[in-house]
């Protein structure tokens, strides 16, 4: 079968990882795909660096709107970022009948309403696993393995950034302003990093786990957002005497008066689990009414967890396209090869 054919729009931290991923693992994502999985163009500002990148395994443009308008592209996958052009572009894209795959948290969160119902009309998918904690499977979770479930709550760490920039403080006694920066050269922040520190992108992801788990319409603007800017040092040394550690938490929870979206610091015991995610890996933690509560841990950051997102919804998009019924669900994909006989 032919390979689907992908424009990938932004080749900056995330997209540089997608690529090489995609190239790294090409064979083992083609057989569980049931297809290939083509990067046909990249568009990105900098053609020079995208051209760097790429080697000529892809064409590079640097007009976007080429990649949406382009009819040999099945799936459009927007890495740009933002609520501007990305907007007009995965819209374009929507209305050419092509599937979008995104990692853009604040552009599902603000408009999700309107791109979601574009989608339908159209009959075609936006799949979004890399726009909330990273490289864990949250989405998924939510939606697939929790979907028995009628959900309590949500509570997570789910901003790299903020907790690299705690932990950092509290274990090297580094200022903040030190930290963040490093957070930025590790690609785990946002362009505008003022959208992680005062809890903004923590609050873009529970606003889409809160519609997805409650099965309501995005409402960032119901959201109490504070972020991490009015702690210092001596915040955390404190808390820390009293047994305690301060996380940025993002909560979505039912209660009998509707659901309550929030995010801001949090005193959590050090005894438990989710006081020691450390660094910029995140936590989710769902209760769920049959299940109870679940935990979900990994990497929420950076160029290839969140590729390994990104290429998840693309294999999606793949088994859905595909002919052959054995790849339209997730399969174990049998080959030759056997276990070694393990002794302990
Ligand atoms: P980057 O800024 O590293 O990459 C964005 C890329 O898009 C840059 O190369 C930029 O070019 C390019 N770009 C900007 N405008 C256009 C345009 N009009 N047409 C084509 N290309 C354009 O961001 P990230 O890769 O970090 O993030 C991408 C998305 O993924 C964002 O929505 C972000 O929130 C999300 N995300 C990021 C994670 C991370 O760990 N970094 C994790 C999860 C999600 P130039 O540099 O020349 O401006
Ligand atoms: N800036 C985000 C973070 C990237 O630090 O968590 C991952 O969504």
């Amino acid at each position: 079968m032919k390979p689907i054919q992908v424009g990938l729009l932004g080749i900056g931290t995330v997209g540089g990882g997608v690529f090489s991923v995609l190239d790294r693992n090409q064979e083992e994502i083609t057989r569980r795909a049931g297809r290939g999985i083509k990067i046909h163009t990249v568009a990105d500002l900098d053609t020079k660096r995208a051209e760097e990148l790429v080697k000529g395994r892809a064409k590079v443009v640097s007009d976007a709107k080429q990649v949406v308008n382009d009819p040999e592209i099945d799936v459009v996958v927007e890495l740009i970022g933002g609520y501007g052009i990305a907007k007009e572009l995965v819209l374009a894209a929507i209305n050419n009948g092509k599937h979008v795959v995104t990692a853009n948290k604040a552009l599902l969160a603000v408009h999700g309403n309107e791109i979601f119902a574009a989608a339908q009309a159209k009959g075609v998918t936006v799949n979004f696993e890399a726009a909330v904690a990273g490289g864990i499977p949250i989405i998924k979770a939510l939606r697939e393995g929790l979907t028995a479930n009628r959900i309590e709550w949500i509570a997570g760490i789910i901003n790299g950034t903020t907790n690299f920039i705690l932990s950092e403080m509290r274990d090297k006694g580094l200022d903040f302003d030190v930290v963040l920066k490093e957070a930025q050269r590790l690609g785990y922040a946002e362009a505008d990093p003022t959208f992680d520190i005062e809890g903004v992108d923590a609050a873009h992801k529970a606003t889409i786990m809160s519609a997805i788990a409650f099965g309501i319409p995005v409402q960032f603007d119901k959201a109490h957002v504070e972020g991490i800017t009015k702690l210092s040092a001596i915040d955390i040394k404190y808390a820390e005497q009293l047994g305690y550690r301060i996380k940025l938490l993002g909560i979505t929870k039912k209660t009998k008066d509707g659901i309550e979206l929030r995010v801001h610091p949090t005193l959590i015991p050090t005894k438990r689990l989710i006081a020691n995610v450390e660094g910029a890996m995140n936590a989710v933690q769902v209760m769920g009414d049959a299940v109870g509560t679940t935990l979900y841990y990994g990497k929420g950051a950076g160029a290839e967890p969140t590729a390994s997102a990104v290429i998840a919804d693309l294999v999606d998009v793949a088994r859905l396209q595909t002919a052959d019924p054995e790849h339209r669900v997730p399969h174990l994909a049998f080959q030759p090869g056997s276990m070694v006989n393990t002794t302990i």
